[in-house]
């Protein structure tokens, strides 16, 4: 945990994209959502896909540990917000979303109760194999029933080059989800020619792949 702290300080942030994800837009619908919904984003960073997600009239949770990714989020969004601490979380509020400071782990179902659908983008792939299993089965343990789930991974040869983001496979997915989970993979292509730095350590191929999941 020291260490994404340590890279939010150094800036050393390179998984951030100033765009919204392409497979949020595509595939948002697998979430059916409606206006005023709330969707949780576990790890949020500082993603602007949690703007593209208030454009569309969503409300939004994220929680993220740390607090300079939160400070980054509201000040380069020109959003006013204000803090206010409640057990082991800071929580960064503005109109319509509100960022938990602290450990994802620390999150239980009362924080998502209203919570219908999830985002996952570089949050299960940031996690070592170990805590991905934790990971799946908290998220399991803390969103209510029929909550739809849009996950994003990376799959690669993990021998050719380090995590995270961690290859996640969908043999992975299904071992993760399918107990509790409804699972769907929508799409999954091999997109080595836009990852230069995936060409440059030789790596044979990155599958990125989309899933919906629907909590039983
Ligand atoms: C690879 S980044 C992805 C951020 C975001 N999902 C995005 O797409 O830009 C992973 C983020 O998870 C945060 N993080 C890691 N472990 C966490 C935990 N246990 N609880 C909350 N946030 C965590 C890190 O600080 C980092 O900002």
């Amino acid at each position: 945990m020291t260490d994404w702290i340590q890279r939010w300080k150094e800036g050393k942030i390179g998984w951030h994209r100033q765009q919204p994800n392409s497979k949020l837009i595509e595939f948002i619908d697998c979430l059916q959502l409606e206006k005023g919904d709330e969707v949780f984003v576990p790890l949020c960073g500082k993603s602007a896909d949690m703007i593209y997600l208030l454009d569309r009239g969503y409300r939004v949770i994220g929680v993220e540990l740390s607090t300079l990714a939160a400070e980054q989020f509201f000040d380069e969004n020109k959003l006013e917000y204000s803090i206010r601490y409640s057990g082991k979380f800071s929580i960064y509020s503005a109109d319509n979303i509100q960022i938990y400071c602290g450990d994802y782990f620390e999150l239980d179902s009362e924080h998502l109760k209203s919570v219908v659908g999830v985002y996952d983008r570089a949050s299960l792939v940031a996690l070592p194999v170990e805590l991905r299993v934790k990971y799946a089965a908290h998220l399991y343990s803390i969103i209510s029933k029929d909550c739809r789930v849009l996950l994003l991974t990376l799959n690669y040869p993990q021998l050719q080059i380090s995590g995270p983001p961690f290859a996640v496979n969908q043999e992975e997915v299904w071992s993760l989800y399918e107990k509790g989970f409804d699972c769907q993979q929508l799409q999954c292509f091999n997109d080595i020619e836009n990852e230069p730095k995936f060409q440059r350590a030789n790596v044979d191929f990155i599958e990125k792949a989309t899933y919906c999941l629907r909590k039983n």
